[in-house]
């Protein structure tokens, strides 16, 4: 076992958008095991725009990281050292105990991931971990997804955004229309099966006609912003919308302003609401067996970007939000040895 780790601490709140000096990594001793504890080597860890609000003090559903201190994520783990018989040496993991490279957790605290030699251990962090649960409640429960709705998906490149598209497709969309921000990942969404994609950066509103001319029903929003004013002007009557998230305003230092067309929303008798995947739980098993489905029958295509090793975790983050992933954002840490 190692006698050190290393791991990121916060060093600053930041002003705006977050640079490498807001972030200090630190090697410290790695404690001895307690009874009930196990030692868990990281294998992967997760970089998630949710990450820009815990770097924020003040309000929030979450609390935030406190400055000197360790932050705190997804990875998964194998467990190297064990005093709780529960979990043996070997077990794999899933822990919000990230941005470090070894860490000695309770077992309560962990999750057992099944060994599947199909299954990378990354996809717990992505398509069979909040990103996938999220994309799958945000459009199926929340947006109440009917077979033949012409949806739209923003951020439709990323993590959430890729599986909302392909899993409106595999349930009978009428059309997906996604966003993004760069002709590739553009070209990437119709290869997915996407009807129709447009890269944002020439104009939502504009890209929106024309790639939906005769409106949407359902809007799966990752974006906020510009995004969702458009949406709003090129919704149906009886439009949803799933409010998933709004980073074009997650390193804004005013609050960024509101859709300017909210009163449409009276005459075409809308529904937008907002979720957190931390509510729908519930829907984990019925998640994971189908699209466990879908990626063993081939129908599900999932992308990743990885960077490697603990000193590229912040630049990770730093690029995530900045677009520079397409699919999944992840760090690998360690080979895994099983
Ligand atoms: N409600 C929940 O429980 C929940 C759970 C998970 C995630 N979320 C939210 O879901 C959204 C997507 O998360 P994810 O994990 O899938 O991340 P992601 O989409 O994989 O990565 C973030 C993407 O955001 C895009 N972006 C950054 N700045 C932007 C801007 N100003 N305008 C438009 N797009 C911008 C970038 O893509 P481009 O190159 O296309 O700009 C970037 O690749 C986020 O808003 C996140 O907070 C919510």
């Amino acid at each position: 076992m190692a006698a050190t780790t290393r791991e990121w601490h916060l060093a600053a709140r930041p002003h705006g958008e977050p640079t490498p000096e807001d972030f200090r990594l630190v090697e410290v001793p790695v404690p001895e095991p307690a009874a009930g504890q196990v030692v868990v080597r990281m294998v992967v860890m997760s970089v998630d725009p949710y990450m820009r609000g815990r770097m924020r003090s003040g309000p929030s559903y979450a609390p935030p990281w406190e400055v000197g201190e360790v932050m705190k994520g997804g990875a998964v783990g194998r467990v190297v050292d064990s005093r709780a018989p529960e979990l043996p040496e070997g077990s794999l993991v899933l822990t919000d105990a990230a941005w470090r490279e070894t860490a000695v957790l309770d077992a309560a605290a962990v999750t057992r991931l099944p060994a599947e030699e199909d299954v990378s251990p990354s996809w717990y962090l992505g398509v069979l971990g909040m990103p996938g649960l999220t994309a799958y409640a945000g459009l199926f429960r929340v947006g109440a997804f009917r077979e033949g709705d012409d949806v739209f998906v923003s951020g439709a490149a990323g993590a959430v955004g890729s599986l909302v598209g392909q899993f409106a497709r595999l349930r009978g969309a009428g059309s997906v229309v996604g966003s993004a921000g760069s002709p590739e990942k553009v070209a990437w969404l119709r290869e997915l099966g996407f009807t129709a994609a447009f890269s944002y950066r020439d104009g939502v509103a504009r890209g929106l006609a024309e790639t939906a001319p005769d409106g949407i029903d359902l809007f799966f929003d990752n974006v906020g912003g510009e995004h969702l004013e458009a949406a709003i002007g090129a919704f149906r009557v009886h439009g949803r919308a799933a409010l998933c998230g709004s980073i074009s305003g997650y390193n804004a230092v005013e609050p960024p302003p509101g859709p300017r067309n909210m009163g449409l929303m009276v005459g075409k008798r809308l529904t937008l609401r907002g979720f957190l995947v931390s509510d729908h739980a519930d829907l984990r098993p019925e998640f994971t067996e189908t699209v466990t489905g879908w990626l063993r029958s081939g129908d599900l295509v999932v992308r990743e970007t990885v960077h490697e090793g603990i000193e590229q975790a912040v630049p990770a983050f730093l690029d995530l939000l900045r677009g520079g992933n397409v699919g999944k954002m992840v760090v690998r840490l360690a080979p895994d040895p099983d």
